[in-house]
């Protein structure tokens, strides 16, 4: 149960503010988020997606991680679901690939049950407010239905000062420090998935999981 966890940050701005505030960023995201690339592609890498394969992105920003999946996928759908219009504008303008967009909240996605295969959201899980956060992987299990693979690339929580500090500016500047550290693999195997690979790197000192997880057979 969660309250055996560390207790982690609650998240008190609504959802129009957070959808707001990316349609502010996002002719500049790619630039704010380019050190996270990387991590982002490690994530969808864990994936391995196959010719054939229904692939959706949740928080899928300026969808910088969508042209490979498309090209693994092809000739499968990929799909990219975010809050924000004017994210998925830029992800829009920058793809000549046939990828398809979705503007949609995370926690209600409108898809039938075991619609695809693989689902990738990479700093996007961290935005929702704790007891949101159960909603959004039981919405994702939905979607995956039995042997689907899920990908999540997260802030780490962590006994340290750099991740004291950083919570320490997320409390105070909730709309620009906005992604706050979770225990990402204790929430998936509550939401009964089983982890599959669970990799840990530093990102600016901090700590990021990099996780493959799996819906039951
Ligand atoms: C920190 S950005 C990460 C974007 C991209 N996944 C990446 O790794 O660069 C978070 C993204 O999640 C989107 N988002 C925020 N709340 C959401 C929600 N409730 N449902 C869907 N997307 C949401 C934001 O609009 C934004 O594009």
């Amino acid at each position: 149960m969660m309250s055996r966890q560390r207790p982690f940050r609650s998240v008190t701005r609504s959802k129009a503010t957070a959808q707001a505030s990316y349609d502010r960023l996002s002719r500049y995201y790619d630039w704010l988020a380019a050190s996270e690339r990387p991590f982002r592609e490690a994530g969808a890498h864990l994936l391995r997606v196959q010719p054939g394969e229904q692939v959706l992105e949740l928080g899928c920003g300026t969808g910088t991680v969508l042209p490979p999946l498309q090209q693994a996928a092809a000739p499968g759908q990929v799909i990219g679901l975010d809050l924000s219009a004017g994210m998925l504008q830029v992800a829009q303008r920058r793809l000549g690939f046939p990828v398809a967009f979705v503007q949609a909240d995370a926690a209600q996605l409108p898809f039938a049950a075991a619609r695809f295969d693989a689902v990738l959201m990479s700093f996007t899980l961290e935005l929702f407010d704790t007891p949101e956060i159960p909603v959004v992987l039981a919405e994702v299990r939905r979607v995956l239905g039995k042997n689907g693979r899920f990908a999540t690339v997260t802030l780490a929580q962590q006994n340290s000062f750099a991740v004291r500090l950083y919570e320490w500016f997320h409390d105070k500047l909730p709309n620009w420090v906005d992604c706050r550290p979770i225990p990402t693999d204790a929430l998936l195997a509550e939401a009964g998935f089983h982890i599959v690979t669970h990799q840990r790197r530093k990102l600016w000192g901090l700590p990021v999981d990099i996780i493959l997880a799996q819906t039951h057979a």
